[in-house]
């Protein structure tokens, strides 16, 4: 089985910046009541009329370009996202489309927030026989336009962004490699988080858009708790499958949803918070896109190193969960 490496990393976040304080005029909500319950104290949205390919494009132009390798050597393009631009075709086909990945087989991973950890997996097994060389694996959503703004449990949670890496075999010595990965999935939990209307259950409709169905609906409470359990167990199990404890990991990304959440599952992992790569401030919850661009971002600031052992783990609706450890 060839090994498989990381050799580029991108993001893009919008520039618009939403600070707490926005919905402090529109909600009964307060800086202080946002930044102790999860950490965030803004995100970024997107401008009216960009859409998920717009991000996931310049994310993917600059992990080819950190790469080295150009677009139409792409075999495979796989998009972990669930806002997509349209219904149909994939946001991977438009991003094929920007890039010119002409040589690209391309499609979409609808898993929620761990969907970069399912495209990376998915792209793992594709590429370990050696059908595919040179893969873009992205994590990109736009939630803001999903949100209901008059539900102050939901709506300040979110932000919108894309990152992407750039996969190649490897020789595994010097060269970076992911050593193990683990998806997961219970849809017993559906409920917990889901966007019921715009889907062939409930399509779209005036009466769809007045009971307010396009929009996010979650119990955070409960999947508080899921997550905690979720994030804790896959990492342990995929670090007992390679024989790693916790002290020999260099870094920890875990799915930047609240502080609370990331603080819990570290101290359980037994990984000190010096080791956690934490954005959830200036993004907040980007589901699919918060693992690629915190990652990337701490690459380009020289935080994490070339032969770096790095951990990372998500959740999301479904519920979907899953982890990824790999020598960068
Ligand atoms: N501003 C002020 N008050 C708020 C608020 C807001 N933005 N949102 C909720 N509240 C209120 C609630 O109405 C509740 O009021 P009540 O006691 O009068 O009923 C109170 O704050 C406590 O609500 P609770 O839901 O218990 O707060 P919490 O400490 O559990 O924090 C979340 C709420 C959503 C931040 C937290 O449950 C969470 O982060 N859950 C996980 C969600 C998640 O990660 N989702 C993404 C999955 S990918």
């Amino acid at each position: 089985m060839k090994k498989i490496a990381i050799k580029g990393t991108g993001s893009f976040s919008p520039e618009r910046v939403v600070p707490n304080s926005y919905f402090e005029k529109i909600i009964d909500t307060s800086d202080e009541w946002i930044t102790t319950r999860t950490g965030i104290k803004e995100r970024r949205m997107i401008e009216k009329g960009q859409a998920m390919s717009d991000l996931a494009t310049l994310a993917s132009a600059s992990a080819l370009q950190m790469a080295g390798i150009s677009a139409d050597e792409l075999d495979l393009i796989i998009i972990g996202t669930s806002t997509a631009d349209m219904l149909s075709p994939s946001a991977a086909c438009m991003v094929q489309y920007r890039l010119g990945a002409k040589k690209a087989v391309a499609f979409d991973v609808n898993a929620a927030c761990p969907g970069f950890i399912y495209g990376l997996a998915v792209a793992q097994k594709f590429m370990q026989d050696g059908s595919y060389s040179k893969a873009l694996v992205v994590g990109g959503e736009i939630v803001s336009n999903r949100l209901d703004y008059k539900d102050r449990s939901t709506c300040v949670l979110f932000g919108d962004g894309a990152g992407a890496v750039v996969l190649e075999h490897s020789n595994g010595k010097d060269n970076g490699e992911i050593l193990a990965m683990d998806i997961e999935s219970d849809g017993d939990l559906w409920h917990l988080i889901h966007v019921p209307g715009g889907g062939s259950r409930i399509p779209p409709s005036h009466e769809m858009l007045n009971e307010g169905l396009q929009y996010l609906k979650m119990n955070g409470n409960e999947v508080f708790k899921h997550a905690v359990r979720t994030l804790v167990d896959s990492a342990r199990k995929i670090m007992a499958q390679q024989g790693i404890t916790s002290e020999e990991i260099d870094w920890f990304i875990p799915h930047q949803a609240n502080i609370r959440i990331m603080d819990v599952v570290a101290e359980k992992l037994g990984i000190p918070t010096e080791k956690v790569i934490v954005t959830v401030h200036k993004y907040g919850n980007t589901s699919a896109a918060t693992i690629p661009v915190a990652f990337d971002e701490a690459v380009r600031s020289g935080q994490i190193r070339k032969g770096d052992l790095v951990l990372v783990s998500s959740f999301g609706a479904g519920l979907t969960w899953g982890a990824a450890l790999f020598r960068y």
